[in-house]
């Protein structure tokens, strides 16, 4: 299986990502999963990242605390999307497996650096701090990531917290662009995909149809957070942006991208956070991130509700 790190803010899409990844251990093997500030503060995030693996029955899982505030910047949370405790929807228990007292940058800086030279692919399902602090610190490690797996940005499809910008990169765009500047090979996937993988009502009912805590859990997420996208976009149901990361870690051939160069903007008021994509290869800039464009929605769905009965 694949090594992983799994950086993160939960989130119910951030849920089902991690439950997808802990449904699949021929697959991936999740060496930690660290909390970061984001969709709300970090203490919220470092708990709802605990109870998801309890759900998954996953008390092994080490989950480490990060950065509780972007490196340049005031904290922008996203209630509105996610409610109140960042995971509203099912009634889950508060964690009782401990928090990892180690913080999760030197976790990340700690596996990268013992783990053998491009073995370590990590997940950022949120803003970037905690990655960006890491390779800030210890430069040494990234040359050694295997790959980053991000969801963040858009292209087509602009902005889903500014005109411009999607929530992710928005919230710490310095954090970005440490990242998207460092040379590691990068796959993103933006909201042009992630609003293709749509929880519709029949996919809804597949889960809880599954009958299993974490099925119908799954099912009481999306129902909660499917509210936002429905008013905003008139979606059908909940985008899983974030388990579109997972999915590619499992079966990257659900989806297609290019190739492209990618630059944070992180000046403007008006598009700070904006990823410049250059779909059609004007600039003469260097590639430097697989961006991707489409997915199978149908092999998506199947391959999540396969893997969550595994659970
Ligand atoms: C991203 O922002 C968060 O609200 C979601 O968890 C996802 O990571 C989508 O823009
Ligand atoms: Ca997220």
């Amino acid at each position: 299986p694949r090594k992983i790190i799994i950086d993160t803010d939960p989130g119910q899409d951030d849920a089902v990502a991690i439950l997808l990844a802990l449904a699949s251990p021929d697959d991936l093997e999740v060496l930690g999963i660290t909390a970061v500030a984001g969709n709300v503060p970090l203490e919220l995030t470092a708990r709802n990242a605990r109870m998801v693996c309890e759900l998954a029955g996953r008390t092994d899982i080490a989950v480490y605390a990060g950065c509780d505030r972007p490196l340049g910047r005031d904290l922008v949370t996203a209630e509105h999307v996610h409610g109140k405790t960042g995971l509203d929807g099912p009634d889950l228990p508060p964690p009782a497996m401990p928090l990892q007292k180690a913080h999760a940058v030197d976790f990340i800086i700690d596996t990268l650096r013992s783990e053998p030279e491009g073995t370590v692919t990590l997940c950022p399902l949120g803003p970037l701090t905690n990655i960006a602090m890491a390779f800030e610190k210890a430069p040494d490690i990234v040359p050694r990531v295997a790959e980053i797996v991000l969801m963040g940005g858009a292209y087509f499809e602009v902005g889903n917290i500014t005109p411009a910008a999607e929530f992710n990169i928005y919230v710490d765009p310095q954090a970005a662009r440490i990242v998207f500047k460092s040379g590691a090979p990068l796959v993103v996937m933006p909201l042009d995909v992630t609003h293709k993988a749509l929880v519709t009502a029949p996919r809804n009912e597949a889960f809880r149809a599954l009958g299993t805590p974490v099925g119908v859990a799954v099912a009481q997420m999306t129902d909660f957070f499917e509210r936002f996208d429905k008013e905003k976009y008139g979606s059908v149901g909940a985008p899983l942006h974030d388990p579109c990361v997972t999915a590619y870690l499992i079966r990257p051939d659900l989806f297609t991208g290019r190739h492209v160069n990618v630059e944070i903007e992180t000046q403007s008021d008006l598009t700070m956070g904006m990823t410049v994509a250059d779909w059609w290869g004007v600039s003469g800039r260097a590639p430097n991130a697989m961006f991707m464009g489409d997915i199978d929605a149908t092999g998506f769905f199947t391959l999540l509700t396969e893997r969550l009965a595994r659970l």
